[in-house]
């Protein structure tokens, strides 16, 4: 017998069979195509963890793989696709540098790391970040030129570069309307 699925119209019990894996395969393909994208949030997450060098407070213990990425400290999730849209670590004396792989949280809308001690450049990858809303660094040690092409940022209201970070260079049009230095 050649065939695996035999399907035979004057079949009740056949149709009834074929309706139940069409449901299967397409919840598994369903299902597979978001594990790809909870992988990729899960990873940027752990390498944007790996640059930080300092966390007095321990912020990021809860970053660890006996919660789920959605329950780790300052993320937020969105409800029905659990994929990151906040990321909110503000005056928690955070010390290193930002991962590129920022860029890689697709769905990020609100993102405040504003009063710790980042440095070094911001990484142009934020460029792809076409959700975002409001991105708050002020107070950090950022330096290196602005540079970073926000333009693919193409939902950004307000960036607060202000406070403490030394800017060498601005290009002001690639920066949105509303973003203020100190
Ligand atoms: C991704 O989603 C799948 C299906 O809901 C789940 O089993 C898996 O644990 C999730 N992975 C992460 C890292 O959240
Ligand atoms: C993982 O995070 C939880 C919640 O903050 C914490 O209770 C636990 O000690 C952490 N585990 C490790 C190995 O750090
Ligand atoms: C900055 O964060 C520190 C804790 O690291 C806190 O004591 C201080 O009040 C914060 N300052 C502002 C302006 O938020
Ligand atoms: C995420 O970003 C990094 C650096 O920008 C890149 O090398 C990597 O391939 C990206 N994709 C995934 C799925 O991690
Ligand atoms: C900002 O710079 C001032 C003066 O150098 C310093 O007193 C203050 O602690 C710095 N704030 C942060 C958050 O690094
Ligand atoms: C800035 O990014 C936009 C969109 O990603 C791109 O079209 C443009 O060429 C970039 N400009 C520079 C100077 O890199």
């Amino acid at each position: 017998m050649h065939p695996v699925i035999c399907l035979s119209p004057s079949s009740p019990i056949h149709f009834l069979f074929y309706v139940v894996l069409v449901i299967f395969l397409t919840s598994t393909s369903i299902s597979s195509s978001y594990d790809g994208g909870n992988e990729t949030d899960h990873h940027a997450l752990l390498k944007i963890k790996s640059m930080i060098t300092q966390d007095p407070y321990g912020a990021l213990t809860s970053w660890n793989t006996s919660l789920h990425f959605c329950d780790w400290y300052g993320v937020k999730c969105g409800k029905r696709h659990r994929r990151v849209t906040g990321v909110v670590l503000e005056s928690q004396g955070l010390e290193g540098s930002l991962s590129p792989h920022v860029g890689n949280l697709s769905f990020l809308r609100e993102f405040y790391l504003f009063n710790n001690s980042f440095q070094g450049a911001i990484p142009h990858e934020i460029g792809r970040l076409k959700r975002l809303n409001l991105l708050s660094l002020y107070l950090n040690k950022f330096n290196g030129v602005i540079p970073t092409n926000f333009s693919g940022c193409v939902n950004l209201k307000g960036l607060d570069l202000s406070g403490n970070n030394s800017w060498k260079h601005t290009q002001r049009d690639q920066l949105p309307l509303r973003t203020y230095f100190s």
